[in-house]
Protein backbone atom coordinates (compact mmCIF):
# COMPACT_ATOMS: atom_id res chain seq x y z
CA UNK A 1 0.00 0.00 0.00
CA UNK A 2 2.74 2.06 0.55
CA UNK A 3 4.69 1.54 -2.51
CA UNK A 4 3.51 4.53 -3.99
CA UNK A 5 5.92 6.65 -1.45
CA UNK A 6 9.48 4.89 -1.98
CA UNK A 7 8.44 5.24 -6.20
CA UNK A 8 7.86 9.03 -5.64
CA UNK A 9 11.05 9.19 -3.15
CA UNK A 10 12.87 7.57 -6.00
CA UNK A 11 12.04 10.23 -8.81
CA UNK A 12 12.56 12.77 -6.13
CA UNK A 13 16.29 11.63 -5.83
CA UNK A 14 16.33 11.07 -9.62
CA UNK A 15 15.63 14.54 -10.55
CA UNK A 16 18.13 15.63 -8.00
CA UNK A 17 15.48 17.16 -5.90
CA UNK A 18 15.65 14.96 -2.74
CA UNK A 19 15.90 16.70 0.62
CA UNK A 20 16.86 16.15 4.01
CA UNK A 21 17.58 17.56 7.83
CA UNK A 22 20.65 18.57 8.90
CA UNK A 23 21.93 18.79 12.42
CA UNK A 24 22.45 21.90 13.89
CA UNK A 25 24.24 21.62 17.68
CA UNK A 26 24.51 24.56 20.03
CA UNK A 27 22.76 28.34 19.43
CA UNK A 28 21.66 29.98 16.31
CA UNK A 29 24.26 32.48 15.42
CA UNK A 30 27.08 33.94 12.64
CA UNK A 31 28.73 30.82 13.44
CA UNK A 32 27.12 27.43 14.24
CA UNK A 33 27.92 23.79 14.78
CA UNK A 34 26.64 21.82 12.03
CA UNK A 35 26.43 17.90 11.95
CA UNK A 36 30.08 18.30 14.64
CA UNK A 37 31.54 20.72 12.53
CA UNK A 38 31.78 24.59 13.12
CA UNK A 39 30.94 26.73 10.09
CA UNK A 40 29.99 30.86 9.25
CA UNK A 41 26.75 30.76 8.77
CA UNK A 42 24.95 32.60 5.80
CA UNK A 43 22.23 31.22 5.53
CA UNK A 44 19.72 31.86 8.80
CA UNK A 45 16.77 34.05 8.82
CA UNK A 46 17.94 35.71 12.56
CA UNK A 47 18.93 39.31 11.05
CA UNK A 48 20.07 41.18 13.88
CA UNK A 49 21.10 37.89 16.01
CA UNK A 50 18.27 38.15 18.34
CA UNK A 51 17.57 34.51 18.45
CA UNK A 52 20.53 33.95 20.66
CA UNK A 53 20.70 37.49 22.47
CA UNK A 54 20.72 37.33 26.73
CA UNK A 55 18.29 39.99 27.13
CA UNK A 56 15.23 37.85 24.70
CA UNK A 57 16.71 34.43 26.82
CA UNK A 58 16.77 36.34 30.40
CA UNK A 59 12.50 37.14 29.30
CA UNK A 60 11.56 33.85 28.38
CA UNK A 61 13.18 31.97 31.45
CA UNK A 62 11.65 34.78 33.87
CA UNK A 63 8.31 34.12 31.62
CA UNK A 64 8.45 30.46 32.71
CA UNK A 65 9.17 31.26 35.51
CA UNK A 66 5.82 33.71 36.37
CA UNK A 67 3.52 31.56 33.95
CA UNK A 68 4.73 28.38 33.69
CA UNK A 69 5.37 26.46 30.10
CA UNK A 70 2.25 26.32 28.03
CA UNK A 71 -0.80 28.48 27.67
CA UNK A 72 -2.99 25.70 28.55
CA UNK A 73 -5.79 26.36 25.80
CA UNK A 74 -7.12 28.61 22.42
CA UNK A 75 -7.17 31.92 22.90
CA UNK A 76 -10.91 32.10 23.15
CA UNK A 77 -11.14 29.48 25.44
CA UNK A 78 -8.51 30.54 28.69
CA UNK A 79 -5.67 30.48 26.70
CA UNK A 80 -5.52 34.49 26.37
CA UNK A 81 -2.63 35.26 28.69
CA UNK A 82 -1.81 38.81 29.83
CA UNK A 83 1.78 38.40 27.33
CA UNK A 84 -0.56 38.13 24.39
CA UNK A 85 -2.10 41.40 25.04
CA UNK A 86 1.03 42.77 25.93
CA UNK A 87 2.52 41.81 22.72
CA UNK A 88 -0.48 42.69 20.35
CA UNK A 89 -0.57 46.24 21.99
CA UNK A 90 3.19 46.19 21.51
CA UNK A 91 3.09 44.99 18.22
CA UNK A 92 0.29 47.18 17.12
CA UNK A 93 2.65 50.61 18.58
CA UNK A 94 5.47 49.19 16.53
CA UNK A 95 3.73 49.04 13.31
CA UNK A 96 2.10 52.24 13.94
CA UNK A 97 -1.11 50.26 13.33
CA UNK A 98 -4.35 50.68 15.58
CA UNK A 99 -4.40 46.97 16.77
CA UNK A 100 -2.64 43.55 15.98
CA UNK A 101 -3.16 40.07 16.76
CA UNK A 102 -0.52 37.08 17.22
CA UNK A 103 -0.99 33.74 15.26
CA UNK A 104 0.66 30.53 16.05
CA UNK A 105 3.81 30.96 12.95
CA UNK A 106 3.88 33.37 10.23
CA UNK A 107 2.50 30.40 8.07
CA UNK A 108 -0.52 29.97 10.03
CA UNK A 109 -0.93 33.82 9.85
CA UNK A 110 -0.74 33.55 6.09
CA UNK A 111 -3.34 31.08 6.04
CA UNK A 112 -5.68 32.55 8.80
CA UNK A 113 -5.68 36.35 7.20
CA UNK A 114 -6.23 35.02 3.88
CA UNK A 115 -9.09 32.20 4.61
CA UNK A 116 -10.66 35.32 7.14
CA UNK A 117 -10.74 38.04 4.03
CA UNK A 118 -12.03 36.00 0.68
CA UNK A 119 -13.93 33.09 -0.14
CA UNK A 120 -15.97 31.66 -3.18
CA UNK A 121 -16.98 34.37 -5.01
CA UNK A 122 -14.14 36.59 -4.60
CA UNK A 123 -10.30 36.88 -6.29
CA UNK A 124 -7.12 37.17 -4.99
CA UNK A 125 -4.68 38.93 -7.34
CA UNK A 126 -1.01 37.25 -5.75
CA UNK A 127 2.45 38.17 -7.30
CA UNK A 128 3.91 34.86 -8.70
CA UNK A 129 7.06 34.18 -6.80
CA UNK A 130 5.04 35.30 -3.35
CA UNK A 131 5.91 32.55 -0.46
CA UNK A 132 4.14 29.43 -0.29
CA UNK A 133 2.17 30.15 3.14
CA UNK A 134 0.40 33.00 1.01
CA UNK A 135 -0.39 30.20 -1.90
CA UNK A 136 -1.27 27.37 0.65
CA UNK A 137 -3.92 30.57 2.09
CA UNK A 138 -5.05 31.26 -1.01
CA UNK A 139 -5.84 27.40 -2.30
CA UNK A 140 -7.66 27.24 1.32
CA UNK A 141 -9.74 29.91 0.76
CA UNK A 142 -11.21 28.83 -2.80
CA UNK A 143 -11.18 32.11 -3.75
CA UNK A 144 -10.38 33.10 -7.04
CA UNK A 145 -6.68 32.66 -7.59
CA UNK A 146 -4.70 34.67 -9.99
CA UNK A 147 -0.48 35.28 -10.39
CA UNK A 148 0.86 37.64 -11.87
CA UNK A 149 4.52 37.98 -13.13
CA UNK A 150 6.67 38.54 -10.62
CA UNK A 151 6.40 42.46 -9.99
CA UNK A 152 4.80 43.35 -13.41
CA UNK A 153 1.97 46.09 -12.76
CA UNK A 154 0.98 45.97 -16.12
CA UNK A 155 -0.34 42.48 -15.52
CA UNK A 156 -1.71 43.61 -12.22
CA UNK A 157 -3.54 45.75 -14.10
CA UNK A 158 -5.14 43.60 -16.93
CA UNK A 159 -6.04 41.24 -13.77
CA UNK A 160 -7.91 44.10 -12.05
CA UNK A 161 -9.87 44.95 -15.11
CA UNK A 162 -11.20 41.41 -15.56
CA UNK A 163 -11.87 41.25 -11.85
CA UNK A 164 -14.69 43.87 -11.18
CA UNK A 165 -17.67 41.66 -11.36
CA UNK A 166 -15.94 39.83 -8.27
CA UNK A 167 -17.66 40.59 -4.59
CA UNK A 168 -14.06 41.72 -3.14
CA UNK A 169 -10.12 41.80 -4.79
CA UNK A 170 -7.18 41.16 -2.55
CA UNK A 171 -4.03 41.80 -4.08
CA UNK A 172 -0.90 39.88 -2.09
CA UNK A 173 2.54 40.12 -1.62
CA UNK A 174 5.88 39.78 -0.11
CA UNK A 175 7.29 42.83 0.34
CA UNK A 176 10.56 41.69 0.79
CA UNK A 177 10.86 38.38 -1.66
CA UNK A 178 12.00 35.35 0.10
CA UNK A 179 14.31 33.86 -2.59
CA UNK A 180 15.40 37.03 -4.44
CA UNK A 181 15.34 39.87 -2.14
CA UNK A 182 14.14 42.04 -3.89
CA UNK A 183 11.42 44.78 -2.99
CA UNK A 184 7.98 44.84 -4.04
CA UNK A 185 6.57 48.08 -5.95
CA UNK A 186 4.69 49.02 -3.10
CA UNK A 187 3.02 52.57 -4.48
CA UNK A 188 2.10 50.99 -7.43
CA UNK A 189 0.31 48.01 -6.11
CA UNK A 190 -1.44 50.62 -3.62
CA UNK A 191 -2.42 53.15 -6.52
CA UNK A 192 -3.99 50.15 -8.47
CA UNK A 193 -5.64 48.34 -5.57
CA UNK A 194 -7.42 52.41 -5.00
CA UNK A 195 -8.04 52.83 -8.88
CA UNK A 196 -9.99 49.26 -8.72
CA UNK A 197 -11.58 49.43 -5.05
CA UNK A 198 -9.81 46.20 -4.02
CA UNK A 199 -7.70 45.40 -0.42
CA UNK A 200 -3.97 45.27 -0.03
CA UNK A 201 -2.17 42.48 2.07
CA UNK A 202 0.73 42.86 2.73
CA UNK A 203 3.49 40.18 3.72
CA UNK A 204 6.94 41.90 6.26
CA UNK A 205 8.49 38.60 7.16
CA UNK A 206 12.25 39.41 5.58
CA UNK A 207 11.11 43.79 6.19
CA UNK A 208 10.47 43.40 9.86
CA UNK A 209 13.58 44.86 11.69
CA UNK A 210 15.55 45.44 8.50
CA UNK A 211 14.08 48.50 6.84
CA UNK A 212 12.38 51.67 7.69
CA UNK A 213 13.51 54.66 10.54
CA UNK A 214 12.23 52.77 12.98
CA UNK A 215 12.98 48.99 11.68
CA UNK A 216 9.18 48.43 11.33
CA UNK A 217 9.39 47.21 7.80
CA UNK A 218 8.73 48.14 3.92
CA UNK A 219 5.68 49.84 4.54
CA UNK A 220 7.35 52.69 7.11
CA UNK A 221 10.55 52.68 4.24
CA UNK A 222 8.00 54.04 1.72
CA UNK A 223 6.16 56.27 3.79
CA UNK A 224 2.41 53.87 2.95
CA UNK A 225 1.58 53.21 6.86
CA UNK A 226 -2.12 55.08 5.92
CA UNK A 227 -2.02 52.90 2.56
CA UNK A 228 -2.04 49.33 3.46
CA UNK A 229 -5.56 47.99 4.87
CA UNK A 230 -3.31 44.75 6.00
CA UNK A 231 -0.08 44.41 7.47
CA UNK A 232 1.49 40.77 8.38
CA UNK A 233 5.06 39.77 9.67
CA UNK A 234 6.31 36.88 11.51
CA UNK A 235 8.10 36.78 15.00
CA UNK A 236 10.73 34.02 13.81
CA UNK A 237 12.71 35.91 11.80
CA UNK A 238 14.91 39.43 12.39
CA UNK A 239 12.89 39.37 15.68
CA UNK A 240 14.48 36.51 16.76
CA UNK A 241 11.25 34.08 18.47
CA UNK A 242 8.72 32.22 16.91
CA UNK A 243 5.15 33.19 16.12
CA UNK A 244 3.43 35.46 12.93
CA UNK A 245 0.69 38.13 13.25
CA UNK A 246 -1.42 40.62 11.57
CA UNK A 247 -1.46 44.72 12.18
CA UNK A 248 -4.34 47.15 10.80
CA UNK A 249 -7.37 48.64 11.88
CA UNK A 250 -9.10 47.38 15.30
CA UNK A 251 -11.85 46.57 13.35
CA UNK A 252 -9.76 44.04 11.15
CA UNK A 253 -8.30 42.54 14.21
CA UNK A 254 -11.96 41.89 16.05
CA UNK A 255 -13.06 40.43 12.85
CA UNK A 256 -10.12 37.92 12.45
CA UNK A 257 -10.49 37.13 16.11
CA UNK A 258 -14.32 35.96 15.37
CA UNK A 259 -13.35 34.42 11.81
CA UNK A 260 -10.29 33.07 11.11
CA UNK A 261 -9.75 29.24 12.10
CA UNK A 262 -6.13 29.38 12.55
CA UNK A 263 -6.12 31.36 14.87
CA UNK A 264 -9.53 30.11 16.52
CA UNK A 265 -8.66 26.69 16.87
CA UNK A 266 -5.14 26.35 17.83
CA UNK A 267 -3.47 26.34 21.16
CA UNK A 268 -2.25 29.79 22.20
CA UNK A 269 2.01 30.32 21.94
CA UNK A 270 3.18 29.76 25.20
CA UNK A 271 4.71 32.81 27.71
CA UNK A 272 8.18 31.98 26.97
CA UNK A 273 8.20 33.02 23.07
CA UNK A 274 5.71 35.97 23.47
CA UNK A 275 7.90 37.30 26.03
CA UNK A 276 11.28 36.69 24.66
CA UNK A 277 9.33 38.52 21.26
CA UNK A 278 8.50 41.52 23.70
CA UNK A 279 11.81 42.25 25.00
CA UNK A 280 13.08 41.66 21.07
CA UNK A 281 10.76 44.71 19.73
CA UNK A 282 12.35 47.02 22.59
CA UNK A 283 15.71 46.23 21.46
CA UNK A 284 14.93 46.33 17.61
CA UNK A 285 13.54 49.58 18.45
CA UNK A 286 15.66 51.48 20.30
CA UNK A 287 18.84 49.86 19.12
CA UNK A 288 18.98 50.81 15.32
CA UNK A 289 22.64 50.38 15.11
CA UNK A 290 21.95 46.20 15.03
CA UNK A 291 19.66 47.38 11.10
CA UNK A 292 22.50 49.76 10.72
CA UNK A 293 25.68 47.01 11.31
CA UNK A 294 23.10 44.47 9.46
CA UNK A 295 23.38 47.16 6.06
CA UNK A 296 27.20 47.24 6.55
CA UNK A 297 27.70 43.72 5.65
CA UNK A 298 24.87 43.69 3.61
CA UNK A 299 26.80 46.00 1.32
CA UNK A 300 30.58 44.73 2.16
CA UNK A 301 29.38 41.41 0.87
CA UNK A 302 26.83 42.18 -1.68
CA UNK A 303 29.85 44.65 -3.31
CA UNK A 304 32.26 41.82 -3.02
CA UNK A 305 30.31 39.19 -4.99
CA UNK A 306 29.07 41.64 -7.71
CA UNK A 307 32.84 42.54 -8.14
CA UNK A 308 33.80 38.91 -8.41
CA UNK A 309 31.03 38.40 -10.98
CA UNK A 310 28.36 36.39 -9.70
CA UNK A 311 24.75 37.21 -10.63
CA UNK A 312 23.28 38.33 -7.72
CA UNK A 313 19.73 38.21 -9.25
CA UNK A 314 18.42 41.88 -8.27
CA UNK A 315 18.62 41.62 -5.05
CA UNK A 316 17.84 44.74 -2.71
CA UNK A 317 18.13 43.39 0.50
CA UNK A 318 19.69 41.19 2.99
CA UNK A 319 18.71 38.14 1.06
CA UNK A 320 21.12 37.39 -2.08
CA UNK A 321 20.89 34.70 -4.26
CA UNK A 322 23.48 33.24 -5.98
CA UNK A 323 22.47 32.29 -9.41
CA UNK A 324 23.71 28.80 -10.50
CA UNK A 325 20.38 27.29 -13.05
CA UNK A 326 20.90 24.01 -12.76
CA UNK A 327 19.51 21.77 -9.48
CA UNK A 328 22.87 19.41 -9.33
CA UNK A 329 24.96 22.29 -10.01
CA UNK A 330 23.21 23.93 -6.91
CA UNK A 331 23.44 21.53 -4.84
CA UNK A 332 27.39 20.39 -5.40
CA UNK A 333 28.13 24.52 -5.07
CA UNK A 334 26.43 23.90 -1.51
CA UNK A 335 28.36 20.92 -0.54
CA UNK A 336 31.69 22.36 -1.33
CA UNK A 337 31.61 25.23 0.21
CA UNK A 338 30.83 23.28 3.22
CA UNK A 339 33.82 21.57 3.32
CA UNK A 340 35.27 24.52 3.68
CA UNK A 341 33.19 25.90 6.35
CA UNK A 342 31.07 27.88 4.90
CA UNK A 343 27.09 27.00 5.35
CA UNK A 344 25.22 28.46 2.13
CA UNK A 345 21.78 26.52 1.20
CA UNK A 346 20.95 25.59 -2.08
CA UNK A 347 17.82 26.28 -3.16
CA UNK A 348 15.76 24.19 -5.61
CA UNK A 349 12.61 23.40 -7.02
CA UNK A 350 9.79 23.56 -6.36
CA UNK A 351 10.90 26.31 -4.10
CA UNK A 352 12.14 28.41 -6.98
CA UNK A 353 11.06 27.74 -11.05
CA UNK A 354 13.63 25.05 -12.79
CA UNK A 355 16.74 26.35 -14.15
CA UNK A 356 16.62 29.18 -11.23
CA UNK A 357 18.46 26.81 -8.91
CA UNK A 358 20.61 29.27 -6.30
CA UNK A 359 22.62 29.45 -3.03
CA UNK A 360 20.20 31.82 -1.13
CA UNK A 361 22.96 33.81 0.81
CA UNK A 362 21.66 35.52 4.00
CA UNK A 363 23.57 38.50 5.58
CA UNK A 364 23.34 39.07 10.23
CA UNK A 365 24.22 42.00 11.94
CA UNK A 366 26.06 39.34 14.19
CA UNK A 367 28.76 38.79 11.24
CA UNK A 368 32.47 39.78 11.68
CA UNK A 369 34.49 41.50 8.81
CA UNK A 370 36.63 38.83 9.62
CA UNK A 371 34.29 35.74 8.22
CA UNK A 372 32.92 37.29 5.70
CA UNK A 373 36.09 38.54 3.39
CA UNK A 374 37.32 34.66 4.89
CA UNK A 375 33.63 33.55 3.02
CA UNK A 376 34.11 35.75 -0.13
CA UNK A 377 37.72 33.99 -0.37
CA UNK A 378 35.98 30.62 -0.28
CA UNK A 379 32.96 31.45 -2.72
CA UNK A 380 35.64 33.26 -5.11
CA UNK A 381 37.09 29.47 -5.42
CA UNK A 382 34.89 27.22 -5.35
CA UNK A 383 32.87 29.40 -7.79
CA UNK A 384 35.54 29.41 -10.02
CA UNK A 385 36.29 25.39 -9.88
CA UNK A 386 32.85 24.85 -10.68
CA UNK A 387 32.36 27.18 -13.53
CA UNK A 388 29.87 29.83 -11.84
CA UNK A 389 32.34 33.32 -12.52
CA UNK A 390 35.54 32.80 -14.60
C1 LIG B 1 7.64 35.67 3.06
C2 LIG B 1 7.36 34.69 4.15
N1 LIG B 1 6.15 34.68 4.73
C3 LIG B 1 5.85 33.82 5.73
C4 LIG B 1 6.77 32.92 6.19
C5 LIG B 1 6.39 31.97 7.28
O1 LIG B 1 6.85 32.45 8.50
P1 LIG B 1 7.22 31.46 9.70
O2 LIG B 1 8.54 30.86 9.36
O3 LIG B 1 7.24 32.35 10.88
O4 LIG B 1 6.14 30.43 9.75
C6 LIG B 1 8.05 32.91 5.65
C7 LIG B 1 9.11 32.02 6.20
O5 LIG B 1 9.49 31.05 5.85
C8 LIG B 1 8.35 33.79 4.59
O6 LIG B 1 9.55 33.77 4.01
Amino acid sequence: MLKFIEDELEGIKREGLHRSLRCVEGHQGARITLDGKECINLCSNNYLGLANNPQLKKAAIEAIQKYGSGSGASRLVCGSLKLHHELENRLAKFKKHEAALVFNSGYVANLGIITALVGPGDIVLSDKLNHASIIDGILLSRAEFKRYPHKDMQALQRFLEGAKDYKRRLIVTDTVFSMDGDIAPLSDIVGLAKKFDAMVMVDEAHATGVFGETSSGIVEHFGLKDEIDIEMGTLSKAVGCFGGYVSGKKKLIEYMINKSRPFIYTTALPPSVLASSLAAIDIIEKEAWLRKTLWSNTWFLKRGLIDLGFDLMGSESQIMPILVGDADKAVKFSRILLEEGIFIQAIRPPTVPRGRSRLRLSVMATHNKEDLKKALKVIEKIGKRIGIIS
